[in-house]
């Protein structure tokens, strides 16, 4: 039995109640309602990124057994898609409920595998939960039109049909969520899916499933297959280019993202991809600057900065910008409570793998060795563990360093000051990334310009978390294609019917 590890104790007593009571907790893939290894047999192993131990091993599965879900998913798309509105609310909302009932569980997973502090843990079951009430209701809405016809005797009506089986690729940092926002809207369409969750992250989208399953969803809708690093290619190939894939949605990085959708071209496939982020963080001399730093903490420590919505690059007014470097650094002194995130208090856990890890610290060395300033943080904290990396506040920073430009993804916060609202327009815009924005200001008009001029797909003005199910989430430029959530979240997965009735007077 190897699936009991939790990283919750120290102590690791297989079979403990606490980990039957974890029957979440999933040592296998999900395929046609069945828990299923991988065809060959092969595992690999989910570890606990705050203290590297094992958690669970889960089928490393390949292109074969992805062809497989896909199969699958084609055979109940037959009868999912001709089932009613009513009935796919019906069960989307079962599907709320259970994971509303298992909070606690579902939170403790992803605290295991992602290393997020519980209580952030929980904040994203109820975040992710959003989206499948949200998707409950607008399954009841998926309207079609009837247009104005320019002949006499015929009628147009235009219907929106599921585009069939969906491939959903889903990243590591918010390992539950990504997947009910995307899984909600789809079947809400009529839509079945197979799931490729991170290699790193599988649990938590197998508890869903499991969860799903208690629910009422038929087999064969929701397929969850595991794999590896090694093995994500050739799984992503077949979700990506198999001729019965109508759309594949993404959340991850710029670079996959373009692989993806290169894959996706061959078989005109429709794409909804949410990509990276370098949002930037401007603070106007008018603001309530306290407000601002509350704001700051979110935008910037939220998931321990590895958010594509994660402020990246804050811009400070140089009327401000002593007060507020000032008042940021004394909140992360105060605020960021680094550990493990089972530990009372702790709210910034560890970065999910040695990879990420190394990338933020390689960013903030090669700043520091050109001239930037840590005022607080500025290095691995390795007396917690091999990737706590502590939270940061750089100052000096240039354009010829590589954090000026690149997604941190990281616990670092950039400050630079800026004098005009054109000048900080112009830096802010600079980038091929256009996610989201966050604007500090009093002035009506200045608020409604910068709404108007930065060019990101979402801009909140003076708040730091801009997330919910009711909003469009989604960027522009490399940040990614379509929107999730709100009622465009499900015409992602829908094509829109023109049927022409005619010959009505005969
Ligand atoms: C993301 O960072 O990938 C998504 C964050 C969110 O939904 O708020």
């Amino acid at each position: 039995m190897n699936c009991l590890r939790l990283g919750i104790s120290k102590n690791f007593n297989y079979l403990t109640m606490e980990c039957r009571r974890l029957h979440l907790l999933k040592s296998q893939a999900y395929i046609n309602g069945e828990w299923v290894s991988a065809g060959n047999k092969a595992v690999f192993p989910v570890t606990n990124p705050a203290n590297d131990q094992l958690i669970v091993e889960v089928p490393d599965m390949d292109a074969t057994d992805a062809q497989n879900a896909v199969s699958v998913a084609t055979n109940a798309f037959q009868t999912w898609k001709d089932t009613t509105a009513k009935e796919r609310s019906y069960i989307l909302r079962k599907w709320f409920d259970m994971c509303q009932k298992n909070t606690d569980l579902l939170a403790e997973i992803i605290t295991a595998e992602s290393g997020k502090p519980l209580a952030e843990s929980k904040g994203e079951v109820a975040y992710g939960n959003s989206f499948l009430e949200w998707f409950a209701d607008t399954a009841r809405h998926i309207d079609g039109e009837v247009i104005q016809s320019p002949w006499p005797n015929k009628q147009i009506i235009l219907t929106r049909q599921p585009i069939g089986v969906v491939s959903i690729i889903t990243p590591w940092n918010f390992p539950f969520a990504m997947i009910t926002r995307k899984v909600g809207a789809l079947m809400a369409a009529g839509c079945t899916c197979v799931i490729k969750p991170s290699e790193d992250t599988p649990l938590s989208a197998l508890a869903a499933a499991e969860l799903a399953e208690k629910a009422g969803v038929p087999k064969g809708v929701i397929n969850v297959v595991t794999a590896s690093r090694k093995n994500a290619a050739a799984v992503g190939k077949v979700m990506c280019e198999h001729p019965n894939v109508g759309c594949i949605s993404f959340t991850g990085s710029t670079h996959v993202g373009k692989i993806l959708y290169g894959m996706a071209a061959s078989g005109i496939k429709r794409v909804s991809l949410e990509l990276g982020g370098n949002a930037p963080f401007i603070v106007f001399p008018s603001a309530d600057i306290e407000h601002a730093l509350d704001n700051a903490m979110l935008a910037k420590f939220r998931n321990n900065g590895q958010a594509c919505v994660g402020a990246n690059r804050f811009f400070i007014h140089e009327d401000v910008y002593d007060q507020f470097v000032e008042g940021f650094k004394k909140r992360i002194g105060q605020k960021c409570i680094l550990g493990p995130g089972t530990k009372e208090g702790v709210t910034c856990g560890p970065l999910i793998n040695k990879m990420q890890a190394d990338k933020v610290s390689n960013l903030v060395n090669d700043a520091v060795s050109k001239g930037a300033k840590p005022l607080i943080g500025g290095k691995f904290a390795t007396d917690i563990g091999s990737k706590f990396y502590e939270s940061t506040l750089l100052v000096d920073v240039k354009p010829e360093m590589n954090i000026y430009g690149e997604e941190i993804f990281g616990p670092v916060a950039v400050c630079l000051k800026f004098k005009t609202e054109d000048e900080v327009l112009k830096v802010a815009n600079s980038t091929r990334s256009g996610l989201a924005a966050y604007v500090f200001t009093k002035d009506l008009g200045q608020s409604f310009r910068m709404s108007r001029k930065l060019e990101f797909g979402m801009v909140a003005i003076n708040d730091g978390i801009l997330s919910a199910a009711e909003p469009a989430f989604g960027g522009i430029k490399e940040s990614g294609i379509g929107r999730e959530g709100s009622k465009h979240g499900v015409e992602e997965y829908t094509d829109i019917k023109y049927t022409l009735f005619s010959a009505l007077d005969k």
